[in-house]
């Protein structure tokens, strides 16, 4: 690996800088976690999968003037990213009651919302990420109302995006999570879509066969990780019918 600088190390990716001002490389590592870190497991070929799934959505929402720090893939691995403020929220988009949601309200997973819903959780590990509101967020600063706006409208905007993309491919969308930023351009300040969306961040359920398609697999233990991003990235036309992402290790032949 090169000497670059490395800014930040989390739990599924780094961060390191980039070749100009004001960039960053985005680098997707194989690392699961779940329950807060508690669990944890390097699921060889995961990062990237990611990588070339999150660059698919992020290319395909900058191309419908939805604002991202997406700026190009380098590598199997890496993204070049505009280096953002990051807003210390996790925004939950839920149009299918699952997770959390199904816990904490007692609603049966699987059914349909009135309406889709927007959450916002508190980015803090020590605090194990705690849902909080609107009043939460202006009264301790973490975004001020007109950012609120901004980012709801771009969370609104991304689910159907997302909804529609998945749909077309037998998928659906029953909830994701995205991280905002501020991204200065001269005196101009905008919020952006940031950080990743990948089936580590969504929950992805066949249409067919009601199969999950994401991280839940891992949280749950059901194993079969790798091959459910792959039929994901598969739909979406990333990779061709027998392609397999590099660096993934051998996937079982189901007999
Ligand atoms: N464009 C960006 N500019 C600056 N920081 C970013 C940008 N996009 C994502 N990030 C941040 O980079 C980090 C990505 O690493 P990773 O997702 O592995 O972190 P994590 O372990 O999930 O921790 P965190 O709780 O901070 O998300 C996150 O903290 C994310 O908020
Ligand atoms: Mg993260």
């Amino acid at each position: 690996m090169s000497r670059r600088r490395r800014i930040y190390e989390g739990k599924a990716k780094v961060l390191y800088e980039g070749p100009e001002p004001g960039t960053l490389i985005q680098h997707f590592k194989d690392d699961a976690t779940a329950f807060n870190a508690k669990k944890h497991q390097v699921i060889d070929g995961k990062g990237v999968l990611n990588n070339r799934i999150s660059e698919f959505i992020f290319q395909k929402l900058n191309d419908i003037g939805v604002p991202t720090h997406f700026i190009r893939r380098m590598n199997m691995r890496e993204q070049l990213i505009r280096e953002v403020e990051i807003i210390p929220l996790e925004v939950v988009v839920r149009n299918v009651a699952a997770g959390s949601l199904s816990t904490r309200l007692g609603i049966e997973e699987g059914t349909q919302l009135p309406r889709s819903i927007i959450e916002f959780y508190y980015k803090n590990d020590q605090l194990n990420d705690p849902l909080v509101s609107e009043e939460h967020v202006t009264a301790f600063g973490w975004a001020t109302p007109q950012e609120i706006d901004d980012i709801i409208a771009l969370a609104i905007r991304v689910n159907d995006f997302l909804s529609g993309l998945f749909l077309g491919v037998g998928i659906r969308l029953v909830d994701f999570k995205m991280e905002c930023g501020r991204l200065w351009e001269n005196d101009m300040m905008r919020i952006v879509v940031a950080d990743e969306i990948s089936p580590d961040c969504c929950r992805l359920w066949d249409m067919k066969s009601g199969d999950k398609m994401d991280k839940d697999r891992f949280r749950k233990d059901m194993g079969g990780l790798i091959e459910a991003y792959t039929e994901v990235a598969r739909r979406l036309g990333i990779l061709g019918e027998n392609e397999r992402p590099q660096g993934s290790g051998p996937i079982l032949v189901k007999g």
